[in-house]
């Protein structure tokens, strides 16, 4: 018998803004130092992806803090140097989205494969162009859709491809729950407050429909059209700091997607929601044949046959049991955390090539659902989703 030998090859990724919420907890902790402490990613029996990254951003304090509590022994300050080491092929950017812009061409001309967070901009034509530099410098290139591997969502999808719910007529998505708005002194903001400043990058249809974009054409098919409105529910909030300042942006937003395959959308976002539903975001199907509900972590299905028939009498107490009659979808896998695996995804397709179908183009039709969302709302009418 010849034993195979494990190469172990290292890849050095410049992890920028990762002092933020998103970068330390999903990219930091939850991805890179949890494929570090499982002994990297393992590609068939002969090769582990050892991910080595530098942490960059403006605070060297900041970044000295995370460096300790995370273990990583890289940080800087300068971007530009780390940029200038060859032996770091990746550049990740989770700073501010309009940030991004800037660090991605610094990243480019220093011939980075580029993954980053999305949005890549607030508009279309700039995430494109965005998207061109990378292709035309021939740069390996990737947006964060973390959604698509998120528990809920795979169980629904493994149910969908083995024709559970027949002919899909309809989804109702809600997704938010209430964010505190920093003026009550027990009740500190939890989430940062660029969120609700346009000038900013702020804004939940440019959050929020970024994702519903590539959630709704993986599961349920590409969009024709969309109709939007949004709204800033809370005119005031308090910063970080506990300064007042005026929200500039939408905290909500009420959007129907029509498909090509005419199945109906509607997705509610808000931060200005109180929960009483199974999960932060939940999206229910209906189809011919059966329905789901989809939590971040659960799935919930009721066929056809086991659909309860109810009659309208307001006047008794509702007879059925309607929350009994659906059946939670068991786990049969083990699920890792989602931005870990688009993560190992993406370090496969910098290392052996693998693909990666989940490019800065792709993110660019993200950017362009939130810009038409936008219009929409403002010219108070129905846009056409047109091919990019
Ligand atoms: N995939 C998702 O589900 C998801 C969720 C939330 C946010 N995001 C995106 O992630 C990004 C960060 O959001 P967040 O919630 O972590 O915000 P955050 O404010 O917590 O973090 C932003 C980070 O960028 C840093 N930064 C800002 N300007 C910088 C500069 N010029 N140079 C270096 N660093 C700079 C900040 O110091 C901070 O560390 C945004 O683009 C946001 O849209 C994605």
């Amino acid at each position: 018998m010849v034993a195979t030998v494990m190469e172990t090859r290292r890849i050095g990724i410049i992890m920028n803004g990762v002092t933020g919420r998103m970068g330390t907890n999903q990219h930091l902790i939850r991805s890179i130092k949890a494929i570090r402490d499982q002994g990297g990613l393992k590609v068939g029996n002969d090769l582990i992806i050892m991910p080595d990254p530098i942490l960059t951003g403006r605070n060297h304090d900041k970044l000295k803090a995370l460096a300790e509590r995370t273990g990583i022994t890289r940080y800087t300050t300068d971007i530009d140097a780390a940029l200038a080491n060859p032996d770091d092929e990746i550049f990740f950017d989770a700073s501010g989205t309009l940030q991004r812009a800037g660090f991605v061409e610094k990243a480019v001309k220093a011939g980075k494969a580029i993954y980053c967070e999305k949005p890549t901009a607030v508009e279309t034509s700039e995430a494109l162009r965005l998207a061109k530099l990378c292709e035309d410098a021939g740069l390996k290139n990737g947006v964060v859709q973390d959604k698509l591997w998120l528990t809920g969502l795979r169980k629904f999808k493994l149910l969908r491809d083995q024709g559970f719910f027949g002919k899909i007529l309809s989804v109702r998505g809600e997704f938010g729950y209430w964010v505190f708005t920093g003026e009550d002194a027990d009740q500190p903001l939890q989430r940062p407050s660029w969120n609700y400043r346009k000038e900013d990058g702020g804004g939940i249809i440019v959050d929020m429909l970024c994702h519903w974009r590539y959630v709704v054409d993986h599961l349920f098919g590409p969009i024709k059209a969309v109709s939007c409105m949004g709204a800033t529910h809370i005119p005031t909030r308090m910063d970080e700091s506990g300064k007042p300042y005026e929200c500039t942006t939408d905290d909500a937003c009420y959007a129907t997607f029509e498909l090509e395959n005419g199945v109906i959308c509607q997705f509610n976002s808000s931060w200005t929601v109180r929960v009483r539903r199974d999960d932060l975001l939940t999206m229910q199907v209906d189809g011919t044949h059966g329905s789901a509900i989809v939590g971040l972590r659960k799935c919930w299905v009721q066929s056809l046959g086991t659909t309860p028939r109810p009659v309208w009498n307001p006047d008794i107490d509702q007879p059925i049991d309607f929350f009994g009659g659906w059946q939670e979808v068991p786990d049969t896998t083990t699920y890792d955390n989602a931005f870990k695996i688009q993560w190992e995804e993406f370090l496969k397709h910098v290392v052996c090539d693998a693909p990666f179908p989940y490019t800065l183009r792709e993110g660019a039709k993200g950017v362009q659902l939130a810009e038409l969302g936008l219009k929409s709302w403002e010219q108070r009418k129905w846009l056409n989703v047109d091919p990019l």
